[in-house]
């Protein structure tokens, strides 16, 4: 089951370079995460020997570009355990899969009245595009509620779910708390009453075997920067017949099967939800990252971040004054904390000066930040490339950093 780090880190040309003269100490993955050589080279190779548009030529360097481009939606589905690779969309990114959704489904399925319900740990990808669609349909929105531990209050959730629930839709990792939710039992509540479930997958996928069926949800959704790929490609799962019923998201060419002025009509699931040229270097950058994730191994990789999140922990709470944000037993490897006097851009400039890049700031969970009570928080999080050595020098520095504030 071990893995190790110090090899992995080879694959990843990043790592050779300095940041003011020191190792670089890589702790904002959360955010996004470095890649290795095998996506860098298999995008290069793309670009450099296979590269044409896709589901248009006929000729040779077309058919085969777009074979490539497929392979991936089917090594995609595999990723995830979708039985169909036809239900996996490929879009820029989790924020973008969202807004597809609210776009069509909802604009579809949501009425005035009805209403919406979303937990406080979500990432504003996962909050402003229901506002939006709740303001155009004047449905209602509704939140459950967090402990002060950043757990989520099922309870709670549960008494939120009404004959206008329409639609559950929450985080299976928060992005700010490291909290994992419990999707399946929550999607099984959900399935109960007959409310639809989005799962926002973009801190999950990156960290530990993602299998939609199991999960039990109707939409899933993730980034491929956060999964070692490169930006520009993330992933909408949808359950076959929703995604077939649902009207199309942006129109024009390849998503049609054929126009006329009179009308258009469009083209089956996956096309339907393509229109224009995608972004194909990146998915084949995205299905290099997908191939290198399963060679290592999801199961391997969550067993030893977890490893990291524990040590960490225990490291970090013994530094004077450091106060964790987001205590859940189950976690990801995702450490928010405060440490008093020192804002969190001050903690983040100085920790950079020492090569380490953590993220100072709200998330993008500013409801969140309001629920525990603070403005912003620093975050260090974990990937399966960091060392334990990476933990010594993140907490040497902090270490001085609370010296330098008193
Ligand atoms: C939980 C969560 N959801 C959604 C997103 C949005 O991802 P993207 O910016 O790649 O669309 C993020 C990004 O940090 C996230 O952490």
């Amino acid at each position: 089951m071990s893995l190790d780090a110090y090899a992995i880190r080879k694959d990843f040309p990043i790592f050779e370079t300095k940041m003011h003269g020191q190792p670089l100490t890589y702790l904002d993955s959360a955010a996004s995460a470095q890649k290795p050589r095998a996506v860098i080279d298999a995008m290069s190779d793309f670009y450099s020997a296979h590269y044409a548009n896709i589901h248009r030529g006929v000729y040779q360097l077309s058919a085969e570009a777009t074979l490539r481009y497929e392979a991936v939606r089917t090594r995609v589905a595999r990723f995830i355990g979708a039985p169909d690779p036809r239900e996996v969309i490929f879009v820029r990114n989790a924020t973008e899969a969202i807004n597809l959704v609210a776009r069509t489904w909802g604009e579809e399925q949501i009425g005035s009245g009805d209403e919406i319900v979303l937990t406080m740990m979500e990432h504003h990808a996962n909050i402003v595009p229901w506002q939006m669609l709740a303001e155009r349909r004047g449905a209602i929105l509704r939140v459950a509620e967090i402990s002060d531990e950043g757990v989520l209050d099922i309870d709670h959730l549960v008494s939120l779910l009404g004959p206008r629930t329409k639609l559950l839709a929450f985080t299976e990792v928060s992005n700010a708390l490291g909290t994992i939710n419990p999707v399946a039992k929550l999607t099984a509540i959900a399935r109960e009453r007959g409310i639809t479930t989005l799962v926002d997958g973009a801190q999950a996928a990156p960290h530990h075997p993602v299998d939609v069926v199991a999960l039990g949800c109707d939409f899933y959704v993730f980034s491929g920067h956060k999964v070692f790929g490169p930006s520009g490609a993330g992933v909408l799962y949808g359950r076959l017949p929703l995604l077939e019923s649902m009207p199309p998201f942006l129109g024009g060419g390849d998503m049609i099967e054929s126009v006329s002025f009179d009308g258009t009509t469009f083209a089956p699931v996956p096309q339907k939800f393509e229109a224009g040229t995608p972004d194909i270097a990146s998915v084949i950058g995205l299905g290099a990252a997908i191939e290198y994730l399963e060679a290592i191994g999801m199961d391997r990789i969550s067993a030893y971040e977890r490893t990291l999140l524990v040590e960490a922990t225990e490291r970090l709470e013994k530094i004077p004054g450091l106060r964790i944000i987001g205590t859940a037993k189950q976690k990801a490897a995702v450490i928010s904390f405060v440490l008093e006097d020192a804002h969190p851009h001050d903690i983040g400039t100085i920790l950079d000066g020492d090569g380490i890049a953590i993220r100072g700031g709200h998330h993008c969970a500013q409801p969140l930040m309001k629920r525990m009570g603070v403005p912003a928080t620093a975050r260090a999080s974990f990937a399966f490339y960091n060392t334990p050595e990476d933990i010594d020098h993140l907490v040497s520095a902090l270490q001085k950093t609370w010296e330098l504030f008193h």
